[in-house]
């Protein structure tokens, strides 16, 4: 039967599957840092000229950040569109990799075999999976299982900025198909598949208070000047009230609690609280009260201070006032909570506690709401039984804490529902140092959407 003889030909043609996600992976396609504007493309040519070698016409499709890639294939049954990422997070603190970023190797774990390097799960080797299954099923089928869309974006990890703009002026070529399958989520646990249901979504902040017109020295101003540092720590400390919720006038509209079913479902996963925290180092949950661990990760909105900066932090001490301070702040939301919104209200309020003489600036980085996916939709449950088959576990619908604003702007701009499905693993250390993805993930992932695509088109 075809289905086995594909999946016998992913096992097959791992050693060369490997090979390729390597090269990939040694292509330096970091999109938020301007010095490497050429990898990037050189990362979509690569994607170009594997597509076209499976017979799709693919093209690079300029925007006014990094390309698109974009692939369509014709065919009988369902329209499907994939959608994965080819940029990578920045590599710093370079320092803290055992090895180089971009000479990805494969390592020898306690657990298995890992594929280590920057991007090797987020999302090269998650979008490497869907590009190999399509690779097996013509290799042994002569075509691809049906009609498809590709659309690689460069520009995830910096926020999407031209994909709205490209959606938008590319309507037509895009709302034709009847799903998306997005690759950049990841497994419940080790054994266990996931399709991911919902994705919180974003707001990034950055603001600089200033206080004195320039840098002070902290004998002969300390006491009498406002140190804007002050001013912001006081700020932050200010976001989360003794019960961990977030002050931040208005913020909770919005903010569903999850149902019955849903609770029930997430009981049932029984996910290990204390291991999740334990492997970072943790042992306490620091999140609202009376939340459980699922629900602070998956159904409940945070602010998180991403960064702050300010005065001298090189090496040795210097008594410095400084004129500025700034930090770097990030809303994850859920249900209806509206990013607009929130970024005015959380303005207002940071200008509301300003002293006399310090001023404050605004930033926006992105401002994206949660998604839902529409989970009764027959190919929802033909996906979860295609995955169980390939998993020890049953597949589980999850939720996500990460954000992938894609999803929302394939429904709100083109009308097609997401599906997002992906093979990595909590400690695959995505966007931090010695990034890996275990090699399991690789080869299984591939099987897995050859199930996928055999149970969406059969
Ligand atoms: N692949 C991640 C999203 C993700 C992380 C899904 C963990 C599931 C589990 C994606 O590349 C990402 O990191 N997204 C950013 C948002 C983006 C707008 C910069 C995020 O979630 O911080
Ligand atoms: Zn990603």
């Amino acid at each position: 039967m075809s289905l086995d003889a594909v999946l016998a030909r992913i096992d097959d043609d791992l050693p060369a599957a490997l090979e390729r996600l390597m090269e990939l992976l040694r292509i330096q396609s970091i999109s938020t840092d301007p010095a490497y504007k050429s990898a990037c493309d050189t990362a979509a040519d690569w994607l170009v000229a594997d597509l076209l070698s499976l017979g799709i016409a693919a093209e690079k499709r300029a925007t006014p950040g990094h390309p698109m890639v974009v692939g369509h294939v014709d065919g009988d049954g369902p329209h499907l569109m994939f959608y994965g990422h080819y940029d990578v997070q920045p590599v710093d603190p370079l320092n803290l990799w055992n090895k180089d970023p971009f000479d990805p190797q494969v390592e020898e774990t306690p657990k298995g075999k890992v594929i280590r390097g920057r991007g090797a799960c987020d999302d090269k080797g998650q979008l490497m999976t869907f590009i190999e299954a399509c690779r097996a099923w013509k290799a042994v089928n002569g075509t691809l299982p049906c009609k498809l869309t590709f659309f690689l974006e460069g520009e995830e990890e910096s926020g999407s900025p031209s994909l709205v703009p490209f959606l938008n002026a590319n309507t037509e070529e895009f709302s034709a198909p009847d799903l998306a399958l997005i690759c950049d989520t990841g497994l419940f646990d080790d054994n266990t598949p996931a399709i991911t249901t919902m994705l919180r979504g974003l707001l990034g902040e950055e603001l600089t208070i200033t206080g004195p017109d320039k840098d002070l020295h902290s004998g002969m101003y300390g006491g009498i000047a406002m140190n804007p540092i002050r001013v912001l720590s006081k700020i932050i400390a200010s976001l989360h009230d003794e019960t961990g919720r977030i002050t931040v006038p208005g913020f909770y509209d919005g903010v569903p609690e999850i149902s019955d079913e849903i609770r029930a479902q997430w009981e049932q996963l029984g996910f290990d609280e204390s291991g999740f925290l334990g492997g970072v180092g943790l042992s306490e949950k620091a999140g609202e009260q009376d939340r459980s661990g699922l629900e602070m990760i998956w159904s409940r909105p945070t602010c998180e201070v991403n960064g702050i900066w300010g005065g001298y932090t090189g090496d040795g001490f210097k008594t410095v006032l400084p004129s500025k301070a700034h930090a770097k702040i990030s809303f994850r939301l859920v249900g209806t909570q509206d990013p607009l919104e929130i970024r005015e209200s959380f303005r207002a309020m940071v200008r509301d506690m300003l002293p006399p003489d310090c001023s404050v600036e605004f930033k926006g980085h992105g401002a994206s709401p949660a998604s839902v996916m529409a989970t009764s939709d027959p190919a929802f449950e033909k996906a979860r039984l295609a995955l169980s088959d390939e998993w020890p576990n049953p597949a589980a619908f999850i939720g996500s804490g990460g954000s992938i604003p894609i999803a929302g702007y394939f429904k709100s701009i083109l009308g097609v529902d997401s599906m997002l499905i992906g093979f990595g693993r909590d400690d695959d250390q995505i966007h931090s140092p010695n990034e890996k993805y275990d090699l399991e993930s690789f080869h299984k992932g591939a099987r897995s959407w050859v199930r996928v695509l055999d149970a969406l088109t059969r």
